[in-house]
């Protein structure tokens, strides 16, 4: 059997863990050969692949982002985007695809499975918005290093009096936002889920300078105020879309702090962490659910379980269907946001 990898959609700590696994108890418990597929879905579109073995994937457990690249690249927008993935894929001698990505890249792995390409997907995004797994790796990385961030924000806070907007990725759900405010303690959160009260967050402001203390705000890059929640405009910086559709946010966290400076008179600035957050060794945490995650997948290959997504589900790796998986976004409830609202102002 030979098994193509690829990796598609942003990066995330904790991918070449995966891979590992993958080769590693492939070539060890069934004798399996690899063949990496560079970039994404690019990979077995433009038939550009790698050589994958026990030698490529020898000391990248901590190392961040892909040794087989990764891209947006979505095959269902070429008219024969299919037809080539499969000739590619024959000519590479492939029997079996892992993909390993968010909701676009299994989203693709979806309908290709349906037209018949064996394939098993592995979830990954920072964001840790995918419904059919209890976590994905990367997000643990990022809440990580974004509460590491906070813990230094709040004493140049404190030392200016400065409001300090902590901007941080998460595109429809505030995951990030949510627990690294909780476990920076974070001031106010503000989440894709719930567009924010301008007036309320501005009270919040004035209460918690009340105290003498500083104020801390998290705000995930999708937010968007009450007033503006369908007018993009808000938060967007260019308006450019990527294959899948989505724009690329980021400038809600400026936006923020102009407006509440004006409206405060508090003096308010702006950090936006970005890709920082994706970047990097991953935590022991992603390390060990990648790890797992890449065991798993390898042996629903072995048991031609093909169209599965791997998950976690409590402390269990469980298999779901790969349309269940990707179907809708795991979002932050009313009642989980409720609980960091205790301390708030
Ligand atoms: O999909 C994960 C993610 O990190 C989102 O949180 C963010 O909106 C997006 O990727 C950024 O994508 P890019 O790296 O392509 O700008």
């Amino acid at each position: 059997m030979r098994v193509g990898v690829l990796t598609g959609g942003g990066d995330c700590p904790g991918l070449n863990a995966v891979i590992r696994a993958v080769v590693r108890k492939g070539v060890k418990e069934y004798d399996y050969e690899f063949v990496g597929f560079r970039d994404g879905w690019r990979g077995p579109l433009e038939g550009l692949t790698m050589p994958l073995g026990i030698d490529q994937v020898r000391g990248i457990l901590p190392r961040g982002g892909t040794i087989l690249g990764s891209s947006r690249t979505n095959p269902f927008k070429l008219e024969d985007g299919v037809e080539q993935i499969k000739a590619n894929l024959a000519a590479a001698g492939v029997d079996a695809l892992i993909a390993i990505g968010g909701e676009d890249t299994l989203g693709v792995a979806t309908k290709l499975h349906d037209l018949g390409v064996k394939v098993v997907g592995v979830p990954k995004t920072i964001d840790n918005d995918l419904s059919g797994t209890d976590f994905t790796f990367g997000f643990d990385t990022a809440v990580n290093i974004a509460s590491e961030a906070i813990d230094r924000l709040h004493t140049t806070a404190e030392s200016h009096h400065r409001v300090l907007v902590v901007e941080v990725m998460g595109r429809h759900a505030g995951w990030i936002a949510l627990h690294a405010g909780i476990s920076g303690g974070a001031n106010v959160v503000l989440i894709p889920e719930r567009p924010f009260d301008i007036d309320e967050v501005c009270r919040y402001v004035e209460a918690r300078f009340e105290t003498k203390y500083a104020v801390i705000m998290v705000v995930s890059e999708g937010a968007v105020p009450i007033a503006a929640k369908d007018d993009s405009g808000m938060t967007l910086l260019t308006g450019e879309k990527d294959a899948f559709g989505h724009v690329r946010l980021g400038g809600i966290g400026e936006r923020l702090a102009s407006e509440i400076e004006a409206r405060t008179g508090k003096e308010a600035r702006a950090v936006v962490l970005g890709h920082v957050q994706r970047g990097g060794t991953p935590t022991a945490f992603d390390r060990w659910l990648a790890t797992r995650f890449g065991l798993h997948a390898i042996a629903a290959v072995h048991d031609g379980d093909f169209g599965a997504m791997v998950a976690l589900r409590g402390t269990d790796i469980v298999r779901v269907p790969l349309s269940e998986g990707t179907a809708t976004l795991k979002l932050v409830s009313p009642e989980e946001y409720a609980e960091a609202e205790v301390f708030f102002g």
